[in-house]
């Protein structure tokens, strides 16, 4: 038996030890493992290889991941997908586990439709927008990182009195500025999925300067760069114009998709592979996710993951309320 391991999308921390325990796991199950490396790309480029302990040494510290990635194309054109298949016939791999997007579990489930390659796909996106799943790998190493960025701003925006914009990832989904607002201690949180009021939030922010606010933090998501919401220059104009207060942008970008995984994100990498590797061996077919919520993992069809849109949960939302007005 042999199982492939992919990484395909947008990277995150985790990926790395993801990747070792897949590995680690395949070993004492006497399953060959196989690395396929530049996600979908390189299934296409037939760039696949039998993995060793030494292809995995020393990496569950390292953020990104050492087999890489990519955003495919040429997967979307059937040519490109029998070649893939052509690939993986080759090694004997009849079985894949791809960390990544809902985009890429879509790409296989395609994939499968077609050649009948049983997969099952680990959400590991910062972006934590996934349909059905709480979590998906690596979001919590890019908050904290996107803690510490925030605490290091604010240590200099107070000592010029300046107020800061910080600019989160996310693509659409407000879910890492919301949580960051939250945990860092910022003043003011716009997100795509919050109503807001920038006029009773600058009546606020008079009110706090007058009454000895030194700095104000503000955090944005890059989602409220699009559709109707503010974006993080339109808010910096506000506070300069409006509020009166020195203001700067950070645009946090790629750092947030970097940096040593957390013990949580190299927790949740170890239970996200070692149930799927135990589902690809108990089933002999399909394709499914794997979700976590309230504290349990289950498998769910990529349907499934593909009816909804994510919503971030009223819980949540409802601890920022008062960032928004
Ligand atoms: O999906 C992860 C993500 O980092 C988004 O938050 C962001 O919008 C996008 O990927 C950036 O993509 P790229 O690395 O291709 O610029």
């Amino acid at each position: 038996m042999a199982i492939a391991i992919m990484t395909s999308g947008g990277d995150c921390a985790g990926m790395n030890p993801a990747i070792k325990h897949f590995v680690d796991y395949c070993y004492t199950k006497e399953v060959q493992p196989y690395l396929i490396y530049d996600g979908l790309e390189g299934l296409i480029d037939g760039n696949i290889k039998a993995a060793t302990y030494e292809d995995v040494a020393g990496i569950m510290h390292e953020g990104g991941t050492k087999i890489r990635s990519s955003r495919s194309k040429r997967f979307f054109e059937y040519e490109y997908r029998k070649q893939a298949f052509e690939n993986l016939k080759k090694h004997k791999i009849d079985k894949i586990l791809i960390l990544g997007g809902d985009g890429s579990f879509r790409a296989l489930n395609q994939f499968y439709k077609d050649f009948g390659v049983h997969f099952v796909g680990v959400p590991a996106t910062i972006d934590n927008d996934i349909f059905g799943t709480s979590y998906c790998l690596g979001v919590d190493t890019a908050l904290n990182i996107i803690r510490g960025a925030t605490d290091a701003v604010r240590d200099t925006s107070s000592s010029f009195r300046r107020a800061c914009v910080i600019e989160t990832m996310g693509r659409d989904c407000g879910y890492l500025a919301l949580v960051s607002a939250i945990t860092c201690g910022a003043e003011v949180c716009i997100i795509p999925e919050l109503e807001y009021d920038l006029e009773s939030i600058g009546k606020r922010l008079k009110e706090e300067i007058k009454n000895g606010r030194k700095y104000v933090v503000c955090i944005v998501a890059e989602g409220c760069n699009k559709d109707k919401c503010t974006s993080t220059n339109q808010l910096v104009q506000w506070l300069e114009n409006d509020i009166k207060i020195e203001t700067r942008a950070t645009i946090l970008g790629h750092v947030q998709r970097g940096g040593n995984p957390t013990v949580f994100d190299r927790l949740m990498a170890s239970k996200f592979v070692t149930y799927s590797i135990d589902k690809l061996l108990s089933d002999q077919e399909g394709g499914s996710v794997i979700v976590y919520n309230d504290s349990k993992f289950e498998f769910v069809t990529i349907d499934y993951v593909n009816s909804q849109k994510y919503e971030i949960r009223e819980d949540l939302l409802e601890l920022a309320k008062r960032l928004v007005n």
